[in-house]
């Protein structure tokens, strides 16, 4: 089906109100027919509609386990291709807005990522383990390759796991978090290579063979942005504040902040271990900091710097009422079949993980 741009504009400029009633009555006549994932990044009105929340692993797990027909998912499209590959042949994935891909994970192609293996492996292959921020045939390949893929919240279980098998891994394509989970892990800043896909040695070529860690050069922008000046101006204003970040930052943030973790992780830690008038500065997409804030009005949460993911912003009230009202014939999420089964194995072996 061809994308009716302008009844999408329409749809976008009705009030959210009567969008959202105009959803709720599609949920209520699909039933159990439908079910609506969304990521903890999209706006508030959007996560109220859905069926499950959570981080990227919460909601992988929700799609392998879902029973409706239809699978909508408001997130970016490495979420929602994830979600297709672990589904059942009979359900079908809609993502209310194709075009809204994640800039991270484009930032490893299959080709470059073929060559750095190429010039890599030698005789003894590091595990590949790519992050669920990925396209699909990277993430086919690390199954293909004996390798597997994680989340930010299971990222330390899957270090753990690969160094079972090898005494070195190859971890894409974000730079921060492998270098965050290889610290963690306890593996020596010296040990850790980088890998640059514009450099046609990768830029270490003397490093490669004896490093325990070989990190892809991506990032997110979002959590790019972040910086330890962002967290010494809280210490200096707000002494006592909490400061969380979400592992994608670079290292330094990560090290002067107070707690990390998933988006899920951060969500529970407002719950769970803050308190009334306590004041929690948060390193991660501006939504995310936002909903919370809205839920907590007694705690003074609010973002360490205003970060959007631009692309997890694509998913409109007026985009996900079109894909509800499409149905039928809206454009399925689709994977190849060569892709879908290497994919699927590192897919199920990072949940076969329990974290
Ligand atoms: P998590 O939901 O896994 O914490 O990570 C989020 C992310 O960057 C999504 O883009
Ligand atoms: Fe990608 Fe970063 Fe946006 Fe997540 S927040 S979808 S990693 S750009």
């Amino acid at each position: 089906m061809k994308f009716d741009l302008q009844r999408i504009q329409q749809l976008e400029s009705l009030e959210d109100e009567i969008l959202v009633e105009r959803i709720q009555k599609i949920r209520e006549s699909q039933g159990k027919n439908l079910c609506i994932l969304a990521h903890l990044y999209q706006r508030k009105k959007i996560t109220e509609l859905a069926d499950f929340v959570g981080d990227s692993f919460g909601l992988s797990q929700s799609a392998a386990r879902s029973s409706g027909k239809y699978i909508v998912f408001a997130g970016v499209r490495f979420m929602a291709e994830s979600a297709a590959i672990l589904c059942r042949s009979s359900q079908e994935v809609l993502h209310p807005d194709p075009e809204a891909g994640c800039p991270m994970a484009d930032m490893a192609s299959y080709s470059e990522v073929r060559r750095a293996w190429e010039y890599l492996k030698g005789a003894h292959p590091p595990v590949p383990v790519t992050y669920m921020n990925s396209t699909a045939d990277i993430k086919a390949f690390c199954g293909e390759f004996g390798g597997t893929i994680c989340t930010s919240s299971n990222a330390l279980k899957t270090f753990e796991w690969a160094f079972e098998k090898s005494s070195r891994v190859f971890f894409l394509p974000d730079e921060h978090l492998g270098r965050n989970t290889a610290l963690k892990y306890g593996v020596d800043p010296e040990d850790i290579a980088v890998w640059d896909p514009e450099k046609a040695d990768g830029g270490e070529p003397e490093n490669y063979e004896s490093a325990k860690v070989i990190l892809w050069r991506g990032y997110c922008p979002v959590h790019q942005k972040f910086t330890v000046r962002d967290i010494e101006q809280v210490r200096k204003f707000y002494p006592g504040a909490i400061v969380i970040v979400h592992p994608e930052c670079p290292t330094e943030v990560v090290q002067a902040a107070d707690e990390v973790g998933s988006t899920d992780f951060i969500r529970k830690f407002v719950a769970q271990k803050t308190k009334p008038g306590d004041k929690i500065f948060i390193g991660t997409e501006i939504n995310l900091v936002q909903n919370l804030a809205t839920e907590y009005p007694d705690r003074m949460i609010t973002k360490l710097h205003r970060s959007l993911c631009l692309t997890m912003y694509q998913i409109t009230l007026g985009r996900l009422l079109y894909t509800l009202e499409n149905l039928e014939t809206f454009e399925r999420v689709q994977v190849s079949t060569d892709v879908q089964r290497y994919a699927k194995v590192a897919l199920d072996r990072m949940l076969s993980l329990v974290i």
